[in-house]
């Protein structure tokens, strides 16, 4: 009995409460399917099934890295955004649900052959989502690490976008040539300072290039609202995820250099999440 799969998910969940993780039953299941490979009905099914020692094992050393507060995805390696899976490695950030909100937003204004522009692409999740979403779009998505690269590079694979899809290694604009109908980024915007007192999950499992703004956690935008008039398509708009609290920082930078504010988005906590700018 000690090793059916029924009683290995009620003691992993046991232990995962016992740790302060909320979803302590939801993320013991998802790890045994993980280790075994088999499909939630298959485990309603056959709840008495008693694993060999090897899966079992294989499951105990996931459940003791959730006992260390890894993200669930980042001991799948995938995880679901805008309803499409999604690679993900140590390079690049956990995509969240809050950039479905961005994804929202983009969405109404991606028609036709649009041309978008994704800055700090990471995992890739935005431009993929944009290009899968609209299919006579095309994408041009950059990063400056090579090794997020490579990961937007199998997930864009993966979705059927490649073809329409150029990945690019650059520092926000430089780097980048052509005019864009839609500039989109989800920079890094936590203040340097901050990082060390975010939750372990995040700290210790998104890279620090994902999430680090500099000193007030807006470097990033600066360098987006300076350098987005250049490749902007006179109708175009640019839009750009930002933490909670950091419209009134935000905003100023983009009006500085020259756009104007077209609108806002929530995302389902009530932050505004998205802003979009456009030229005057
Ligand atoms: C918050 S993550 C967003 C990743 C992805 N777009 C998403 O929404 O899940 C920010 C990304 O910006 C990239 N980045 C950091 N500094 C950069 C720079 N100077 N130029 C281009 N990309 C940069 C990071 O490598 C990271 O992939």
């Amino acid at each position: 009995m000690s090793d059916t799969v029924a009683h290995l998910i009620r003691q992993a969940a046991k232990q995962l409460g016992l740790r302060g993780i909320e979803t302590a039953a939801l993320d013991a299941r998802l790890l045994l399917q993980f280790a075994t490979d088999m499909r939630r009905e298959e485990i309603v099914a056959e709840p008495d099934l008693i694993l060999t020692p090897d899966l079992a094992a294989r499951f105990w050393s996931f459940v003791e890295r959730r006992c260390a507060l890894e993200p669930v995805s980042r001991i799948l390696g995938s995880r679901e955004f805008y309803g499409r899976e999604f690679q993900v490695t140590p390079a690049v950030l956990d995509p969240r649900a809050d950039t479905e909100t961005l994804i929202a937003a983009a969405l109404p204004l991606a028609r036709g052959k649009c041309r978008i522009l994704d800055l700090g692409t990471g995992s890739g999740a935005i431009i993929v989502t944009l290009l899968a979403e609209r299919p006579e779009a095309l994408g041009v998505a950059s990063d400056v690490s090579e090794a997020a690269l490579g990961v937007a590079r199998v997930n864009a694979e993966a979705q059927g976008v490649s073809g329409r899809l150029t990945l690019t290694r650059a520092d926000w604009f430089d780097g980048i040539e052509g005019q864009f109908d839609l500039i989109v980024s989800n920079p890094p915007y936590i203040a340097s300072a901050e990082i060390a007192g975010l939750a372990v999950d995040v700290r210790d499992f998104d890279p620090l290039g994902a999430l680090d703004g500099g000193a007030d956690g807006l470097a990033a935008y600066r360098r987006i609202a300076a350098g987005a008039s250049a490749h902007l398509a006179p109708t175009g708009q640019v839009l750009v995820e930002l933490g909670a609290g950091q419209e009134a920082g935000v905003r100023p930078l983009f009006e500085a250099d020259g756009f104007g504010f077209k609108g806002r988005a929530f995302d389902l906590g009530g932050h505004v999440r998205c802003l979009t700018f456009g030229l005057p």
